[in-house]
């Protein structure tokens, strides 16, 4: 027994966090697809930190995956994610089936333009409009909260921040920091598809990051020249090709000139048929 509320129904989500409302508690929430690790746990235990009830969802969203992606893939296993969202300090948990979400095709669909075009937007071009549709949708189920993202996905929580700015959202998304194991791969559920020698090799993404903050901590200012290098550390690897590099201002996520003000690297690569992504801030003064 956890004392985790498992709901699997919207109608009685809802009925539960509006009488917790109603009783005058704050409700912090964590969206997710399941397979957890302590990147998700960081955002469940922030939640819990700073409010009096904490929701989760895992629901594997199809909308958000293209055709030849790895939707029925996805790796599952509830009762360890229930464990590990106890263990966080999660009270409630939403996982609804794709029925309950999506009783019939959605007519209604979420679109964020600009910001989500570039860099994942480029390589993914439906995934955006699938997160922010799911989203909205456990926006407007949850109700109003505090809702916590991860800046692993740094593309997203720029892509959510906006949507819920735009739509008039009651919820205030906050950004957390990326999780990192010990060699500095950033956690992710993907991960698990990794062969060993993959997993060995899965470290480029965080050195490529590393030697692009360099370049700029050292001076340099040209996107092309610190790119150029990012590309080359992660090529280095014949087990990694790279799907993009960018240094990029972290407000538009698109190149304008030379590096100034908050900046941002994030890369793509693909290990073996695992494709994975991470990025890093500096501030350019
Ligand atoms: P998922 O990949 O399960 O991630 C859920 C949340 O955990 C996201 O906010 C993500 O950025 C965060 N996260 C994942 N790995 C992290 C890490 N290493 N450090 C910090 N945070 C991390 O992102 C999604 O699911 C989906 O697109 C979703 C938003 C749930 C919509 O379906």
């Amino acid at each position: 027994m956890t004392g985790i509320a498992t709901h699997t129904k919207i109608a009685d989500l809802r009925r539960h966090l509006d009488d917790c409302r109603g009783r005058g508690s704050t409700v912090g929430f964590v969206a997710t697809m399941g397979y957890l690790h302590a990147g998700h746990q960081s955002l469940m235990r922030r939640a819990a930190a700073e409010n009096d009830l904490v929701v989760a969802s895992i629901f594997v969203n199809p909308l958000q995956f293209a055709a030849d992606e790895d939707l029925d893939d996805y790796p599952h296993d509830i009762e360890r994610d229930t464990a590990l969202c106890a263990e966080a300090g999660v009270d409630v948990l939403f996982v609804p089936s794709v029925d309950e979400m999506y009783p019939e095709p959605m007519l209604t669909t979420v679109t964020v333009v600009g910001i989500s075009e570039p860099l994942e937007g480029r390589s993914r071009p439906t995934h955006f409009a699938g997160v922010a549709t799911v989203v909205a949708k456990l926006f407007a189920i949850v109700g109003p909260c505090t809702a916590y993202f991860g800046e692993k996905d740094f593309q997203q929580l720029a892509v959510i921040r906006r949507m819920t700015a735009d739509l008039s959202l009651p919820v205030r998304v906050v950004g957390c920091d990326v999780v990192r194991e010990a060699d500095g791969l950033a956690m992710s559920s993907r991960n698990s598809y990794l062969t060993a020698a993959e997993r060995a090799e899965a470290t480029v993404l965080r050195q490529a990051l590393d030697a692009g903050l360099d370049l700029i901590a050292a001076g340099e200012r040209d996107p092309a020249v610190v790119e150029a290098t990012m590309t080359e550390v992660i090529e280095r690897s014949d087990a990694a090709s790279v799907d993009y590099v960018a240094a990029v201002p972290a407000a538009t996520l698109v190149g304008s000139g030379p590096l100034g003000g908050e900046v941002r690297l994030l890369v793509a690569a693909r290990l073996g048929s695992t494709r994975l992504i991470d990025n890093a801030g500096c501030t350019v003064r």
